[in-house]
């Protein structure tokens, strides 16, 4: 018998920053088309940052007046309250994985499904992340982690589907791209295409993971491994940035009419994939050339389907937090369909 009640499915946010915070308001927003596209009634019982957080089965109100209470954070806090999704926007730190690592393993660890934007435990942890995923029947997503509004790790595992990619490219990291542009349009320096952009905001007060590559290299390293189904290590990518582009090269690239871009590249050919991050340059009839300012982009080369490029993005922070959005709907349509979560806490309401 057809029945009309609303599926309850709750959410936590793990780290409360500019993303987080982004992904919250634009959840509760969308309550309505939730509801109505999936049959799904969201409530939003958790949030925290690094020292409190604040909770309530019945769903929280109103963001960005939440008073956080200390102490109420981290992965039991958040395991008590057994969230179907769990949303982790907190710290970036590929040495260790970071605070990711706890919420991601006791979230998974349940056959709970989330949702992920930094990058530090995909890359430090990502082959047991995905075993444990596969194990329990979570869903483990992270187009937040991979370029964010640029479709990479859609385009590789459904846009791409049964092509073998030859080879890859990509400019995943705005802020360098942004710096080069601007060297090469105004013949500005470094220094001071880096300080328009910090006094503009897009660039981090301490910019030298983007800017040493080690940004683009995290992105490459999961787009490989969670797309292409590869077990790339961080140390595989052979990674240099942009901080040695001197005036002197900007001037005989202008001349020579090429454009640098800071390119991750991955190489399929071989017995072994290779990795590496570096400044390339592209003649000015190829698209790489023409990449704007903040804007990001990918070309595949595949066997059968040919060469295919994707490029675009939008203001951040509510770009990265529309793109964990459009991975949750994928776990409420995909839920939908096999009747619950694989935790079996899908329950109607
Ligand atoms: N900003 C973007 O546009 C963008 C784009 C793509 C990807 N990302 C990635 O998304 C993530 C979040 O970025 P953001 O800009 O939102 O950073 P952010 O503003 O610095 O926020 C990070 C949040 O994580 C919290 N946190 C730190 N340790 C924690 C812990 N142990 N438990 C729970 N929360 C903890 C912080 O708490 P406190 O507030 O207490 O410090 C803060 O609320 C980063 O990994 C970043 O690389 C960001």
């Amino acid at each position: 018998m057809p029945s009309n009640r609303l599926r309850v499915v709750t959410v936590a946010i793990a780290g409360f920053g500019s993303v987080g915070r982004q992904v919250a308001r634009t959840l509760l927003a969308r309550r309505a088309r939730y509801a109505q596209v999936y049959g799904c009634e969201v409530r939003l019982v958790a949030v925290c940052a690094s020292r409190g957080g604040v909770a309530a089965r019945a769903g929280l109100e109103g963001i960005d007046t939440l008073a956080l209470e200390e102490d109420r954070t981290g992965p039991t806090f958040l395991a008590e309250l057994a969230p179907d999704v769990l949303f982790e926007t907190g710290p970036t730190d590929f040495a260790t994985g970071g605070p990711a690592l706890g919420y991601l393993t006791a979230q998974l660890a349940e056959g709970r499904d989330a949702v992920v934007v930094s990058k530090g435990a995909l890359v430090h942890s990502g082959h047991a992340l995905r075993a444990l995923a596969r194990e329990t029947g979570a869903a483990l997503r992270i187009s937040g982690a991979t370029a964010a509004a640029l479709p990479t790790i859609d385009l590789v595992e459904t846009g791409l589907r049964g092509a073998r990619v030859l080879s890859l490219e990509g400019v995943f990291n705005a802020t360098t791209n942004f710096l080069l542009n601007a060297m090469m349009a105004r013949g500005c320096t470094f220094a001071e295409a880096l300080g328009e952009a910090q006094a503009g905001g897009f660039a981090e007060r301490d910019p030298s993971r983007d800017i040493e590559g080690w940004d683009t290299a995290c992105k490459l390293t999961i787009l490989a491994n969670f797309g292409l189904d590869l077990g790339l290590a961080l140390e595989d990518v052979a990674v240099s940035g942009v901080g040695d582009v001197t005036p002197a090269m900007v001037a005989q690239w202008r001349a020579q009419g090429q454009v640098p871009r800071l390119v991750g590249r991955l190489d399929c050919t071989g017995a072994r994939a290779r990795a590496s991050v570096s400044v390339q340059t592209y003649p000015l009839d190829d698209a790489f050339a023409h990449i704007p300012g903040k804007t990001k982009a990918l070309r595949v080369v595949t066997d059968c389907m040919g060469e295919i490029l994707t490029m675009g993005g939008g203001p951040e922070p509510i770009a990265t937090a529309s793109a964990a959005l459009k991975d949750f709907e994928l776990i409420l349509d995909a839920r939908g369909r096999s009747g619950q979560g694989a935790s079996g806490n899908f329950f109607l309401g």
